[in-house]
């Protein structure tokens, strides 16, 4: 067996040849996630009533969850589908012990851990977090590299949670059609109109479904096993779903990082309008 080629590399934390500003890309995205994840922890943590939000959501008495205001049904995606904890709908069966918790924290697992899973995000926070590894050709505080290993066998979950990510599509396209349907609170009189709401949630499913079927894992569920896109209707449509997957997959990272940004801002726009900071303007129809 030959001897390790020890490569020309500088050692020691950030050592390296490289001229250009490598490190640019690791923090910028080291901000941006940062600023993603405690926003939805904070608003998520919001909402179940802890003394230290007293002031907002629903410990000062306003749900900051949807606009109700105009008639319409406009959710924050945050919330979708909304599990009021023993309420009458989805979180009637919760037991009393759990009530406490918010709406979100017992559905954000499912698009946090679709989100932590994937390909292109692994790489993003691996190297803007834990320097593994910290840029090409640029030194790390430390050196052994054991690959996705022991608690990282986690990831390989991923596929899982696209099916969940799946799942909310037609839950979020849902949560559309109720915005766009107007009732009187007193005549019960219905009718239909377009708030700014409506469209930021309508972007919001086109960007996550952009997101979600560009995703290798669903590149994979529909052509990765097939080595005939021709002999029948079935084989047909398949190649077309896999050409489709991966014309999306070509700008899996854009996707990513902007319908994360879009699901935010959703839900801040949904907040800013239930604390009376801003009006959701209907644009036509409506009450
Ligand atoms: S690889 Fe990014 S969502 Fe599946």
């Amino acid at each position: 067996m030959g001897e390790a080629v020890k490569l020309p590399m500088r050692r020691g934390f950030g050592a390296t040849d490289r001229i250009d500003a490598w490190w640019k890309g690791p923090t910028a995205m080291a901000i941006y996630l940062g600023i993603m994840v405690v926003y939805a922890t904070w608003r998520g943590f919001m909402e179940a009533d802890f003394w230290l939000f007293s002031e907002f959501g629903r410990s000062a008495g306003v749900q900051t969850m949807a606009i109700e205001n105009q008639g319409s049904h406009v959710l924050s995606p945050l919330f979708s589908p909304l599990i009021i904890p023993g309420g009458d709908g989805l979180g009637g069966p919760i037991p009393e012990f759990m009530w406490w918790m918010s709406p979100a924290m017992f559905i954000l697992i499912f698009p946090a851990g679709f989100r932590g899973t994937c390909y292109y995000y692994r790489k993003a926070y691996y190297r803007a977090f834990f320097h593994q590894p910290t840029a090409c050709a640029v030194s790390k505080p430390w050196n052994e590299y054991k690959g996705e290993t022991k608690l990282l066998l986690v990831q390989n979950l991923h596929r899982y949670f696209l099916y969940a990510a799946l799942a909310y599509l037609p839950l979020l396209s849902y949560d559309v059609w109720l915005s766009i349907n107007f009732h009187d609170p007193v005549t019960h009189a219905h009718t239909y109109g377009i708030s700014i709401g409506t469209l930021v949630l309508l972007l919001n499913v086109i960007m996550l479904s952009g997101y979600a079927l560009g995703c290798h894992a669903f590149r994979h569920l529909v052509g990765g096993g097939s080595n005939d896109w021709t002999s029948s209707g079935m084989a047909r449509l398949k190649y077309k779903l896999w050409n489709f997957s991966t014309y999306l997959n070509v700008h899996h990272k854009e996707w990513a990082l902007y319908s994360l940004f879009w699901v935010m801002f959703a839900d801040f726009y949904i907040y800013a309008c239930t604390m009376d900071w801003w009006t959701d303007i209907v644009l036509w129809g409506g009450l």
